[in-house]
């Protein structure tokens, strides 16, 4: 199966895709994205992503794009590529206009996806926990806006990698833990979660959403509020969260072992309850 690109209404294999130069994405990251999931053919919380994607689209004003239009592109590239892990990218850029800062309200947004198949976590990350460094949080303050404009994200996670950990952890000047690269942050301390409350500084994950909805189902106690690097270091489990990353373990941030270095059971217990929900309340076939 080819892995395949929808461009402005067609689709086609990936490497034939091309974009204009004078894209306002490629130029200024003048673009928004999203990354979808599919659990056993059936695509996860489609229309919270779209809420998620409009919401980016109003708050940098781009011309609205109706959403059944968006939905039934999906909808074909996803049935198209037919895998059943599928994990799809739409990125949505203001439109294509000669190189300058100021733009026209009236250009055309431009709209991509991709599909590919998700590729697993290796287990024993999954079962093992992975390590983490901190790193200071250089990015905009428009976080809850889903950009293309993710440098200081991918030097964050090169420069975890670079020195031998697996993923970086961003923390503001006052060392409040905001967010991973591509992942919510959750600790867990005296069986109660905390997690980053929903502000410009995050991005609201709708992997977050559901966890915290979960907790809501099985009793578990939250508080969305700010918790530093020293409550991290503290934790009885940490872990994060995201759409590939789902319930991730996180038994090491900076030098320090997470309580005694094992994976917890409430990290164990929610990662189990996100797959059973994944498979039981699907948005879309
Ligand atoms: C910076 C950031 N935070 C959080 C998330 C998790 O969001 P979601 O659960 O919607 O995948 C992502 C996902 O890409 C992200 O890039």
């Amino acid at each position: 199966m080819p892995d395949l690109a929808y461009l402005n209404g067609e689709i086609m294999p990936i490497d034939q895709a091309r974009v204009p130069i004078e894209d306002r994405g490629y130029q200024f990251a003048d673009g928004v994205y999203e990354y979808i999931a599919s659990y056993e053919g059936r695509l996860f919380r489609l229309e919270a992503h779209l809420d998620r994607l409009e919401h980016g689209l109003r708050e940098l004003g781009y011309a609205p794009i109706p959403r059944p239009h968006l939905r039934s592109a999906i909808a074909e590239l996803f049935q198209r590529a037919g895998y059943a892990r599928a994990g799809i990218y739409i990125q949505i850029t203001r439109g294509v206009a000669p190189r300058n800062h100021a733009f026209a309200t009236t250009l055309t947004p431009q709209i991509v996806m991709t599909v590919r198949e998700i590729k697993a976590i290796p287990a024993d990350l999954r079962d093992n926990g992975i390590q983490t460094i901190t790193v200071r949080d250089l990015r905009w303050s428009r976080c809850d806006i889903k950009t293309t404009q993710l440098l200081a994200n991918c030097l964050a996670k090169q420069k975890a990698l670079a020195s031998g950990y697996y993923d970086a952890i961003f923390v503001s000047d006052q060392d409040i833990v905001r967010e991973g690269t591509s992942s919510n942050v959750f600790a867990v301390s005296n069986g109660r979660l905390t997690t980053h409350p929903l502000t410009p500084h995050i991005l609201p994950g709708i992997t977050r959403m559901a966890i915290l909805e979960i907790c809501g189902e099985i009793g578990l106690e939250f508080s969305e509020s700010f918790f530093t690097r020293e409550n991290l270091y503290a934790a009885d489990e940490v872990f994060l969260s995201g759409t590939v990353t789902e319930v991730l373990p996180v038994i090491g941030v900076d030098d320090r072992i997470i309580a005694n270095g094992g994976v917890g059971p409430i990290t164990r217990q929610l990662y189990a309850a996100l797959g059973a929900k994944a498979l039981d309340r699907p948005d879309v076939r």
